[in-house]
């Protein structure tokens, strides 16, 4: 075990605090780099946070034999070379979603990955440490649904013209690899196809629909989606909504309904009376109320839960709770998404 790891965040934007702060709770982490192409916000990210060393050029702070680990926090598009160059110079990733904005990229990480074994490569999905989602993949998994027949999700969510034009990877094919499907609603997504075991075939249509010339992307989308468990599923997305940030999703099995909106309980009911005061209560006990103290709210509270296991996984030599395999999982499903858009019919999606 290492008795200081010397980490590294690379991207200074919105969502770095979160990581900085997550590493700060850790006893005998050191965040040693602070890296952005624009030297100001490197600066000013190391200023609140104490971090020792600026660059403006990741592979300066690659080549520091001192460093155990970094966070890439960067657009979408610059994921895989970031992931890739950490790798081969053997330091340990954690990398934000969207894992990879491209298949082609998402392999280059997959394959850079498995030469390295010995390192801990995670993605970011936070909302796998939310207890709630835990519960209620266990009830899927225990059968508590009886036979599930549909799972639906919807994430309505409000992104205006400015936020799309305030960063210029944002809202481009090239750099954020979509829009609402492979930013904002992902985070669900990853959630729905790991809680239910995962889908196997999809068809799908998007639109722009309100944000005009600020974006080339889609603001809304839908999919039909065939689960690998036998049952039928949607995903609706839009980023066009007058609501900031709201995900729900819709369980219905034979002899159970559970409905969440927020992370919050909206209705369960099961066949079974005893179940249902039973997973009320349990899902009580789970809706967490702690909030994101680095981040906006609804980034909800577990960055620094799952930065906890990335170092944890660094000193005990596992694997982490979101390996990236596991974290490309719900970026294939995102691109095909957009595949079955431009070629029509179905995609099938291979066994993660
Ligand atoms: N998990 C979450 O809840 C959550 C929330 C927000 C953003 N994110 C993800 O975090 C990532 C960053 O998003 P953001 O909103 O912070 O973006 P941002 O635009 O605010 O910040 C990205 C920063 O990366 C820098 N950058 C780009 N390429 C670089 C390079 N090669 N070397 C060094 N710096 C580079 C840019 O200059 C910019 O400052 C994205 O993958 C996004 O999807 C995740």
């Amino acid at each position: 075990m290492k008795d200081i790891l010397n980490c590294a965040i690379v991207g200074c934007g919105v969502i770095a605090p979160s990581h900085a702060a997550g590493y700060l709770k850790q006893p005998g982490v050191r965040l040693r780099w602070a890296c952005d192409l624009i030297e100001s916000k490197a600066r000013t990210l190391a200023q609140k946070f104490g971090i020792e060393r600026v660059t403006t050029d990741y592979r300066v702070a690659l080549d520091d034999p001192e460093l155990h680990a970094i966070s890439i926090c960067t657009d979408h598009a610059s994921h895989a070379e970031i992931a890739v160059a950490a790798l081969e110079a053997g330091k340990h990733v954690l990398c934000e979603k969207a894992l990879a904005a491209t298949t082609e990229g998402l392999d280059r990480m997959m394959a850079a990955g498995d030469r390295h074994p010995d390192l801990v490569f995670s993605g970011v999905f936070q909302h796998r440490f939310d207890r709630i989602y835990q519960y209620v993949r266990e009830l899927i998994r225990e059968g508590a649904f009886g036979t599930l027949l549909t799972a639906n999700l919807k994430v309505l969510c409000r992104r205006t013209d400015a936020y799309y034009e305030a960063d210029e990877w944002r809202g481009t094919w090239a750099r954020e690899g979509g829009s609402v499907m492979i930013n904002q609603a992902i985070h669900f997504v990853d959630i729905l196809q790991w809680i239910t075991g995962g889908v196997s075939a999809l068809s799908a249509a998007f639109a722009n629909l309100t944000h005009g010339a600020s974006i080339e992307t889609e603001d809304t989308a839908v999919a039909v989606l065939k689960l690998r468990n036998g049952a039928l599923g949607s995903i609706a997305a839009t980023s066009s909504s007058h609501l900031d940030w709201d995900p729900s999703f819709y369980l219905y099995g034979s002899q159970g309904s559970l409905e969440l909106r927020n992370g919050k309980l909206l209705r369960v009911s099961f066949a079974d009376s005893a179940l249902t005061r039973r997973v009320e209560t349990e899902l009580a006990g789970r809706m967490d109320d702690a909030r994101n103290e680095a981040g906006k709210d609804y980034y909800g509270p577990s960055h620094p839960t799952q930065i906890a296991d990335f170092v944890a996984a660094i000193r005990e030599g596992r694997p982490p709770f979101v390996p990236a395999r596991a974290a490309r999982v719900a970026v294939d499903l995102v691109l095909s998404i957009y595949r079955a858009h431009r070629e029509g019919g179905w995609v099938t999606l291979p066994p993660a």
